[in-house]
């Protein structure tokens, strides 16, 4: 099989996406990955479209001036609202999307009949998930709950404890009276309060978390095009930031799972 060294782009509105980036790493350790946060300017969850799809330009420009072989938009708020846009623009830049993987995760045997998305309020009102998957099976009943607060508390290390909790029983209430089939964390940082929401939620759902589903896609799509990197070399990781690079280090290893080296700060406007 031909194999293709060159590295894989993983993209962010800030450090969320390290959770997608810690999946492929585990998934895929000889790919080389180059992540950027746009923490100058997180959260994008609660910014309009237009402004949305301006940033995952300027990322994807970014990115491409890098010479990767594919780009992860692992940013569940640009991939629902940007996707198609970004695709559009970027014709020779091959794009894997959360979205994409969290839908074909949650339409795998058994299918379920309802579905609870959770994400930003972007994410929620793009709608873009409940059409993803009603494109496949428009018999599965699918509901969307923004949760804006769960974004603050996984950056806080607020996973656990009384103030998580309450949160969660606020946002997931109407969830905790019917519980769906299947609970899709749709956005980078919910993963890290996963214990919390099914806490909350009771044994009945089972939670799809789009970090490890999109790191196992990704692996697909690159075999699928005879994209991936050696199986015999180690693969590196370089983070680009567009602030505070320090407090980034600090935070990162929380959604990584592991120290991160080589922070660096970049400017986007200038490159595109
Ligand atoms: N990365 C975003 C997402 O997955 C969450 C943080 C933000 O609002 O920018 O939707």
């Amino acid at each position: 099989m031909k194999n293709d060294n060159r590295p894989i782009g993983v993209f962010d509105s800030g450090l969320g996406g390290l959770t997608v980036a810690a999946a492929l790493r585990k998934a895929a350790p000889n790919e080389d990955i180059i992540y950027l946060g746009d923490t100058a300017r997180v959260p994008y969850g609660d910014k309009s479209p237009e402004t949305i799809r301006r940033f995952g330009s300027e990322i994807c420009g970014f990115l491409s001036g890098k010479g990767v072989k594919a780009a992860v938009i692992a940013c569940n708020t640009v991939a629902s609202v940007a996707a198609p846009q970004l695709r559009k623009k970027f014709r020779d830049l091959p794009l894997v999307s959360v979205l994409e993987a969290g839908v074909a995760a949650c339409l795998e045997e058994p299918v379920p009949e309802r579905l609870a998305v959770l994400g930003t309020k972007a994410t929620v009102s793009s709608d873009a998930y409940r059409r993803g998957i009603h494109r496949v099976r428009r018999d599965v009943l699918v509901e969307s709950v923004a949760c804006p607060l769960f974004v603050p508390l996984a950056e806080e290390g607020l996973t656990e404890g009384p103030v998580a909790g309450m949160i969660a029983e606020h946002y997931l209430r109407p969830l905790r009276e019917n519980p769906p089939d299947i609970v899709l964390l749709g956005c980078t940082h919910y993963p890290l309060l996963q214990k919390n929401i099914a806490e909350c939620l009771g044994p009945k759902p089972r939670i799809i978390d789009s970090a490890t589903a999109c790191a196992d896609f990704t692996v697909r799509f690159l075999e699928k095009n005879s994209l991936r990197a050696s199986a015999r070399k180690k693969g590196s990781e370089k983070f680009f930031v567009t602030d505070m690079p320090a407090d980034f280090f600090r935070t990162a290893a929380r959604f990584f799972g592991s120290m991160v080296g080589g922070v660096e700060k970049i400017s986007l406007k200038e490159r595109v």
